[in-house]
């Protein structure tokens, strides 16, 4: 063999074992088809717009995290709406909104100035628009267990061990 035939061999050497440790590396990684983002809402585009323009106006973002917004100068543990509505339906939502004391519903473990405060004066229409809007912030069934999971450390302050879901 020529002393350039050596050469070009050992390139095309070089470049297969490069391929197949680029391959190797990125299976290591890869695991199938990214699944996306878990959390939807199926509500109306109307509906979207009437429940957005309440939870803004009521300063819900001050202790929520909805859709990763939050207020970043308040630090409350309080749950995330993201996925809320695939755990409470709407008719609890209008029950706790409602409520003039929503602890006498889901006890609280925080200072009183942090915890749930009572919607029980808004109009009655705004509480049932806000309870539809918030009922429609759905999660899909592969992240229903983590959305589970993280209401309950919110809640409890615990850490959660499979099967100890609060949703009453
Ligand atoms: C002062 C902070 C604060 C504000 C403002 C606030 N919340 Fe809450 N919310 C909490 C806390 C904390 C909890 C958990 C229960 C508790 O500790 O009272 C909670 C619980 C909830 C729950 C029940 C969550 C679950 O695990 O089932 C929903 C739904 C909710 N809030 C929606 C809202 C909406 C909608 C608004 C605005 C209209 C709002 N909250 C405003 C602090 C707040």
């Amino acid at each position: 063999m020529r002393r350039s035939e050596k050469v070009i061999l050992g390139i095309i050497a070089a470049v297969l074992v490069s391929v197949f440790a680029i391959k190797a590396l990125l299976g290591q990684y890869s695991q199938g088809p990214d699944p996306g983002v878990p959390f939807y809402s199926d509500a109306s585009e109307d509906l979207n717009r009437r429940g957005n323009a309440i939870y803004h106006e009521q300063n819900c973002k001050k202790c929520h995290v909805l859709r990763a917004t939050r207020d970043m100068t308040l630090a409350v543990p309080a749950p995330a709406i993201d996925g809320i509505g695939s755990l409470r339906d709407e008719t609890w939502l209008f029950t706790y909104f409602s409520a003039e004391n929503p602890q006498s519903i889901l006890p609280s473990r925080l200072k009183p100035e942090y915890r749930m405060p009572s919607f029980a004066s808004l109009p009655e229409d705004e509480r049932r628009t806000l309870a539809k809007y918030i009922a429609s912030m759905k999660v899909k069934d592969w992240y229903l267990e983590e959305v589970k999971k993280a209401e309950y450390e919110k809640l409890t302050g615990k850490t959660y061990t499979a099967g100890a879901a609060l949703t009453q």
